[in-house]
């Protein structure tokens, strides 16, 4: 990670392509000359599982209604792999933005930019990170709050996995009880802060 894009080192004289980068916790956003929080929302179980052959490897619809609740108005930030994992998309109700290096990947419905930075400069509400393991990895060192949904339930075969938050620079803000859905499967969730 380079220094210089996050820290840009005169903030008076903030060069057109500092601009385009992104900021430590809160991104700028060229549009509105202000900075945004970036938040990341997953699912995930103890050993950081979030993935299985390009799909998530429980189903549990409560869970969905939440991500559903949580996201709604807010854009949403994901990898290619993510969008073509998405049965029926776009997610109504909120702007989909897709990355892809592919500067001629078409996805109906959705943007499509060719960076996480470009993609973040775009928006003016608070986007939700929504995955997968790529994107998170990029992003989580970015994001100021981290809405987890922590899955009671093994993945031995998983193959998508989400960083690990160190306890120096994550507090759990928000914890519920445990829930149990209609499929069986015990969840809870679990807001993390950033702490630096
Ligand atoms: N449990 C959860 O909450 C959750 C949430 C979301 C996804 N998932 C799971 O995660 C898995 C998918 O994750 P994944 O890591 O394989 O794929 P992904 O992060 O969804 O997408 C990866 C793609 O994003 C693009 N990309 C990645 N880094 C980029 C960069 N720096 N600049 C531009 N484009 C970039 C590339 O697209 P191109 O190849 O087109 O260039 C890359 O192939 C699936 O199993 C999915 O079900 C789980």
């Amino acid at each position: 990670m380079e220094t210089s894009i996050l820290f840009p080192s005169d903030p008076d004289k903030i060069s057109e392509k500092d601009i385009l980068h992104l900021h430590p916790f809160s991104t700028y956003n060229s549009n509105t000359s202000r900075h945004l929080e970036l938040w990341a929302i997953v699912a995930m179980n103890r050993d950081n599982a979030i993935g299985r052959n390009g799909d998530l490897p429980w189903h549990i619809p409560e869970d969905m209604r939440h991500f559903k609740e949580l996201t709604m108005g807010h854009p949403i930030i994901m990898g290619r792999k993510t969008w073509e994992s998405i049965p029926r998309r776009p997610l109504p109700g909120r702007r989909n933005i897709v990355i892809s290096r592919n500067p001629d990947y078409y996805a109906e419905g959705a943007e499509v930019f060719c960076s996480l930075e470009e993609a973040v400069d775009a928006c003016r509400e608070v986007p939700f990170i929504i995955g997968g393991a790529q994107i998170y990895e990029k992003a989580v060192p970015f994001c100021s709050k981290v809405f987890i949904t922590m899955v009671d339930s093994p993945a031995d075969d998983a193959d998508a996995f989400f960083p690990p938050l160190s306890e120096a620079e994550w507090k759990v803000a928000e914890e519920s009880d445990f829930f149990t859905s209609k499929t069986g499967v015990n969840y809870k969730f679990i807001t993390m802060a950033r702490v630096k």
